[in-house]
């Protein structure tokens, strides 16, 4: 298993669209037991393969708090949305532990292929539901501070900046420093 590397928030592949799974054989298995390593390490409840640099459309997600309820989404589409609910969400591919509360539907029906290729369905609701809201955002190119405010949005855009410009003088003070 290998622990692979998160792109960031302004990262352009970001905003790619996911291909579906066509091939579900054991390089597959191999890339999701990659993404389950990848997001524990991270300490986070989902992960989708856009998030490292592959789009395809894989999501996995544990909401538990002892990584007992992996969940391995492929080609998922939601199919039922009711209510709504929002909580400060976050995200691995958006820097600087950054939160924000989001609207989404409080109880979704999923449907999707597991890592055999089975076809699947489930209910759910809750943290697991919107966890599959946001995760599935991903797969369209879609980050949850796209529903921000252009107000809220700018903020954070240039705090970012701020901190980017902060960090890129540190590494070449550094750099400057073993010259
Ligand atoms: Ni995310």
């Amino acid at each position: 298993m290998t622990v692979r590397t998160i792109i960031e928030y302004p990262h352009p592949n970001l905003r790619l669209v996911s291909a579906p799974v066509t091939v579900f054989d054991e390089k597959l298995k191999e890339l999701i037991r990659d993404m389950f390593e990848t997001m524990y390490q991270s300490q986070g409840i989902g992960l989708a393969a856009p998030q490292i640099d592959i789009q395809k459309q894989i999501v996995v997600i544990d909401v538990s708090e002892d990584h007992s309820q992996p969940l391995v989404l492929i080609n998922p589409k939601i199919t039922r949305r009711e209510g709504s609910t929002a909580i400060d969400e976050g995200c691995l591919s958006v820097p600087l532990d950054y939160r924000a509360k989001v609207d989404r539907a409080e109880k979704i029906t999923i449907e999707y292929f597991d890592e055999d290729g089975a076809r699947q369905q489930r209910d759910a609701d809750d943290l697991l539901a919107i966890c599959m809201q946001h995760e599935l955002d991903h797969l369209q190119g879609k980050l949850f501070i796209d529903y921000l405010s252009s107000l809220k949005k700018g903020l954070y855009d240039k705090k970012l900046e701020k901190y980017r410009r902060y960090k890129r003088k540190a590494e070449n003070a550094k750099k400057s420093e073993h010259a």
